[in-house]
């Protein structure tokens, strides 16, 4: 059991009423938020907090970036859903940007993060069917242990978390998981020549922010050119400027075949996902063969396009780069007994927490959010920090300030 703490009337009431109408499927902390705005969340007692989680990495851009609220709202007002059954004046305009924006012949746009890993799996398949010419039902796609692609049933197919598996399957065959960071497990599992894609992500963020060696992306790279092998980047978390380039293979300037966007494609304003892939694995699907009602939204498209822009309008990937390097200096410098490990990249970071208490990483989340910064821990001893991008310099000081001053709670 969790430690709890005490909230106000006003909390308890919305907390009690998720508990009793809600499906008890996330463990949330006791803060009601009603309130965004670039770094800062408020709650339902006006109590403002850092936001050190980003919603998983998709308020990139901050909470209600007035840019992209303004292109939500101006379409909202005019068109919000054809379906694909027919052409809208937004999606065509927003495919010809996203695919000059990170260079790939086509899109395949979804909504949330899980569909756009879906669409990318069965894309790999259909391309090891049709191009490679693996035999029929035959095809084999490599992940790696302790990966996290998401909750669908043919997703957790291949998760190595218990949690996330047990009494959901059957399950699909078709995967095989290796190590993370492992480019020789990698090599060996390519000796099955019916291997036809290799879907990582470039830095495990459910996993604990586990950042693999350098050349880790250029060693995959050149494996999948030997062996003929899709390589499948899931930069859902990782990408869109949060670990301090636009994508985080471009730290090692390495260009996956199968791109896969999601979270912060639209800045954290609604769902809106990504498949982008050069026309000899893209054009293997046909109509008919994979969709989505909502996907490609004339909504979304909108929303897409300013939520890019943004991006590089206000320089967010230097940003992350400069203040991740800040912020894990001071956290380090802070030289606390109870963190074993702080390591990340861009405002992509997490901290390990050591300590004979085995709900030390909740009690600290505790104590950061009486203190004015929301974070969550993951797997239990890992606390993720990840502000939205537009942090600066006397913020992260802050709030290394904070984090300091919270951990007198662990002794
Ligand atoms: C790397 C990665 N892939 C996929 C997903 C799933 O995205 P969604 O929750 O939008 O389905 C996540 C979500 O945390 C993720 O971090």
């Amino acid at each position: 059991m969790h430690t709890t703490i005490a909230t106000t009337a006003n909390t308890q009431h919305f907390i009690d009423l998720e508990e009793k109408y809600g499906a008890h499927n996330y463990h949330p902390l006791p803060v009601v938020l009603e309130k965004g705005e670039g770094v800062f969340v408020w709650d339902v007692d006006g109590k403002r907090y850092y936001d050190f989680l980003s919603g998983y990495s998709a308020v990139n851009q901050g909470h209600c970036h007035p840019k992209i609220v303004a292109a939500l709202t101006a379409q909202a007002q005019q068109l919000t859903l054809t379906s694909r059954a027919f052409h809208s004046n937004q999606l065509g305009v927003y495919e010809k940007f996203i695919t000059s924006y990170f260079g790939y012949d086509k899109v395949l746009p979804m909504n949330t993060g899980v569909e756009a890993v879906e669409t990318a799996l069965k894309l790999s398949r259909k391309w090891g069917y049709e191009v490679k010419k693996v035999a029929e039902n035959e095809a084999v796609i490599v992940v790696c242990e302790g990966n996290f692609h998401g909750r669908t049933t043919g997703v957790v197919a291949f998760s190595s978390d218990p949690t996330a598996k047990t009494n959901f399957g059957p399950f699909t065959s078709g995967y095989m998981a290796i190590p993370n960071n492992d480019l020789l497990a990698l090599e060996k599992a390519f000796q099955n020549t019916n291997v036809v894609a290799f879907m990582f992500e470039p830095i495990q963020g459910e996993a604990g922010v586990v950042v693999p060696d350098d050349g880790y992306y250029q060693g995959i790279r050149n494996l999948c050119n030997e062996y003929n092998v899709l390589m499948v980047a899931d930069e859902i978390q990782t990408g869109l400027a949060r670990t301090g380039r636009m994508l985080c293979c471009d730290h090692e300037n390495v260009r996956p075949d199968v791109l896969i966007l999601g979270k912060a494609l639209s800045g954290g304003i609604l769902p809106v996902s990504a498949v982008l892939a050069d026309d000899a694995i893209m054009m293997t699907i046909k109509p008919g063969e994979h969709g989505s009602t909502y996907g490609g939204n004339p909504l979304a498209c909108a929303v897409a396009i300013k939520a890019l822009e943004v991006l590089k309008e206000e320089n967010m990937a230097a940003n992350a780069e400069a203040m991740g390097e800040l912020l894990r200096k001071g956290i380090k410098e802070l030289n606390s007994p109870f963190i074993a490990v702080v390591r990340g990249k861009g405002l992509l970071n997490a901290i390990v927490i050591q300590h004979s208490n085995r709900e030390a990483a909740w009690d600290l989340c505790l104590a950061l959010k009486e203190n004015g910064l929301l974070a969550k821990p993951t797997h239990g001893d890992k606390i993720r920090f990840a502000p939205p991008l537009l942090i600066n310099q006397q913020q992260v000081m802050e709030c290394v300030e904070i984090i300091g001053e919270s951990l007198k709670v662990l002794g």
